[in-house]
């Protein structure tokens, strides 16, 4: 301020400047609150998470208002007061030989170096809350809360979003944040798209996100997998399966390069075009070797040039493309409930009515968590434990079904298999062949991905098979490959 005149008259001024007075009262008001909301959210451990997006967020909106009215109202005061009365408005000078001069100084000093300080507190929180989990999966709660909560059900359950979906690098933290606004402009007016689409134009490559944390010259070898079924009929025959899969890996020096992992051999390159939105028909694949030898394969019902598409590289998310949402089709989420003891197999008929209430119709979570228990109740009327199996019921559809958002399996396919979705066998399905029709895609073999070790129930399950049993079905053909002809997650076609 202008500290040379007589300000009796220029102080009177400024208090009139009402937007002065407006932008000091709301940067005010903001650090005060800001400085409560920090303190609070400092202490409460397990806060609000709208605590967050208040203090880190709308406060230093707000001061930055405040600042911006203060500076805007001083300018146009000024100019005003030059305006009316040239010459009388000096330029800005302090005098430091006056004790008022050095006074004003120290002022603008102290509180210019406090107001540095809180701003750097301020936004290192800010850009931190900004990435936190709580940010992205609370704030906006009902469009967020299918990934949320299947992320929460996740092995990356203790991985911020972020390392994910944003990464390393100021360019992609940018990029998100603009990205964010617009998300946020879409929450606010409803506007958004039930279910969010996917996969993820924008996601970026698993080299700079899955990478940072997996190694992908890792050699992995073979994992044993047990996959516990019961059928859909009145004693729920149980039906169980166990694989021992051949991850392998894409490496030499850790293991032989080899099993499924060969995907990650570095050398290699395996590029694709999918011809609809959710990448599920995939008609055209070329294979890149280190060697340099290219082989292009098709299905003969793609006739288009390859250069009319987009042609996309595989990496770890055409496979692992669930790695932190994955929703539970109903017959698996049931099958494990039942497995896991949660839903007495003994009660007859329970695996299919559990499974026909989960893929009802229905709006709301409310409204389906009425009808499972009414439905539940009088079905099982006189068994014991009703209410353990009515819960058990409601919670297994509060994790997987989100009506408000129409999210569930349905809408999201599971690439790592190839039973309810083509998954694998959108390439392996021994339809991709070479344009001389020589060389096809590998396919066909139900022990090349993976060995039977066993199948069926109680005995069966011990007579391990080394080599591979050969896949049988109870009450369906066995010979027919296409597995999702028939599957769809809920009772086969
Ligand atoms: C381990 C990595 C990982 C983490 C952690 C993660 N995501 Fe995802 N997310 C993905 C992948 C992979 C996809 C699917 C990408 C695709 O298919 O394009 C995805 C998809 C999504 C989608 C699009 C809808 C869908 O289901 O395909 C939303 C929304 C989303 N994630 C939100 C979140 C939120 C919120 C969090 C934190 C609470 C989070 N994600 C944590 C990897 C992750
Ligand atoms: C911030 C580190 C981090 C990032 C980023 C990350 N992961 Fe993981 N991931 C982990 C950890 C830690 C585990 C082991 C969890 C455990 O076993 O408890 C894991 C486990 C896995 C597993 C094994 C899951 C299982 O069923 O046991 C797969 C598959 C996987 N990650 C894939 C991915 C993919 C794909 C991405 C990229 C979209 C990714 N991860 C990104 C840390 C990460
Ligand atoms: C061709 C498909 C495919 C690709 C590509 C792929 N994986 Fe896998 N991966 C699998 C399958 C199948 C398994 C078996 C276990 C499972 O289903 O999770 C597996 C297992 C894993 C596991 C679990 C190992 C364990 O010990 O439990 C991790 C971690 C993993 N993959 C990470 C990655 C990462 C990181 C990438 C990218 C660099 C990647 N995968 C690329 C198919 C793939
Ligand atoms: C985008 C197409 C595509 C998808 C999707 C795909 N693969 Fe492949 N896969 C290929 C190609 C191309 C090859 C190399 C040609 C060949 O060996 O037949 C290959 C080779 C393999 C091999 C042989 C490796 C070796 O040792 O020679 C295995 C095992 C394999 N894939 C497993 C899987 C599994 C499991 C999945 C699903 C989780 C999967 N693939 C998904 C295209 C694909
Ligand atoms: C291209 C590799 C590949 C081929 C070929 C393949 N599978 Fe699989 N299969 C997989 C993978 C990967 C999984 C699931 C891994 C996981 O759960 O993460 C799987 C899972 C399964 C399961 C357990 C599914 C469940 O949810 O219970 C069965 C059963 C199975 N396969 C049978 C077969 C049969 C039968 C064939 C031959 C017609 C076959 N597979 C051919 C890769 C393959
Ligand atoms: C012609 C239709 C058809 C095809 C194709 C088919 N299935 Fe089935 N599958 C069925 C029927 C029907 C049942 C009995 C379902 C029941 O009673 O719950 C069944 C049961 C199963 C079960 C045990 C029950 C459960 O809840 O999952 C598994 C595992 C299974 N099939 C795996 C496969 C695999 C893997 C493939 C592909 C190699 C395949 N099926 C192909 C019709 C089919």
């Amino acid at each position: 301020m202008d500290a040379n005149k007589d300000t009796s008259h220029g102080q009177a001024r400024f208090y009139q400047n009402w937007v002065v007075l407006a932008g000091a009262i709301v940067a005010a008001g903001s650090i005060f609150a800001f400085l409560l909301l920090f303190a609070i959210d400092l202490f409460a451990h397990h806060g609000n998470p709208y605590m967050g997006i208040l203090a880190y967020v709308v406060a230093p909106g707000f001061f930055f208002l405040g600042a911006f009215l203060i500076t805007g109202g001083l300018w146009l005061q000024r100019r005003h007061a030059r305006r009316s009365a040239p010459g009388t408005v000096s330029p800005l000078v302090i005098n430091l030989s006056s004790v008022r001069g050095r006074k004003t100084l120290g002022i603008v000093v102290v509180c210019g170096v406090g107001f540095l300080l809180l701003t750097a507190i301020g936004s290192n929180r800010t850009y931190h809350y900004t990435e936190s989990v709580q940010f992205c999966g609370q704030t906006c709660h009902t469009p967020m809360k299918p990934e949320f909560t299947t992320y929460l059900n996740s092995p990356h359950a203790r991985v911020e979003c972020t390392a994910c979906h944003v990464g390393e690098g100021a360019e992609w933290y940018i990029k998100s944040k603009i990205n964010g606004v617009h998300q946020l402009v879409g929450v606010i007016t409803g506007n958004y798209d039930r279910p969010i689409k996917t996969p993820l134009k924008h996601l970026r490559l698993a080299q700079e996100t899955c990478e940072q944390c997996h190694w992908p010259q890792k050699y992995v070898g073979n994992i044993e997998r047990t996959y516990n079924h019961f059928l859909a009929d009145e004693t729920n025959t149980p039906f169980t399966v166990r694989l021992l899969l051949k991850v392998g890996g894409g490496d030499p020096t850790h293991g032989p390069v080899g099993g499924i992992h060969w995907h990650m051999n570095l050398a290699n390159k395996v590029e694709y075009i999918a011809t609809d939105d959710r990448r599920q028909v995939i008609p055209w694949v070329r294979l890149t070797e280190a060697d340099g030898t290219v082989t292009e394969f098709r299905t003969p019902e793609f006739k288009d040039e390859a250069a009319k598409h987009t042609v996309r590289t595989a990496d770890c998310m055409d496979c692992h493309n669930r790695p932190a949402h994955h929703f539970r089709s109903p017959n698996d989420a049931v099958d494990l409930a039942m497995a896991s003891g949660r839903i007495d197999p003994a009660l007859p008929w329970v695996k299919s009515n559990l499974v026909a209430l989960l893929v009802g119709s229905y709006q709301t979570e409310d409204e389906a968590l009425a009808k499972i228990g009414t439905t539940l109740r009088e079905k099982y009327a006189g068994k014991p434990k009703v209410d353990a199996l009515v819960s058990s019921a409601q919670e297994i559809f509060k994790q997987t079904m989100f009506p408000e958002m129409k999210a569930d399996w349905r809408a999201y396919p599971n690439n790592i298999s190839h039973k309810d979705w083509a998954g694998c066998f959108r390439c392996h399905d021994g339809k991709h062949k070479t344009a001389d029709g020589k060389k096809s895609i590998k396919a066909s073999d139900c022990n090349s991905c993976h060995t039977i070790l066993a199948q069926g129930a109680g005995e069966e399950l011990n007579k391990l098979n080394p080599k591979g049993h050969t896949f049988f079905h109870i009450d369906a053909p066995n010979e027919d490959f296409d597995c999702n002809s028939c599957h769809t997650g809920a009772f086969p076609k």
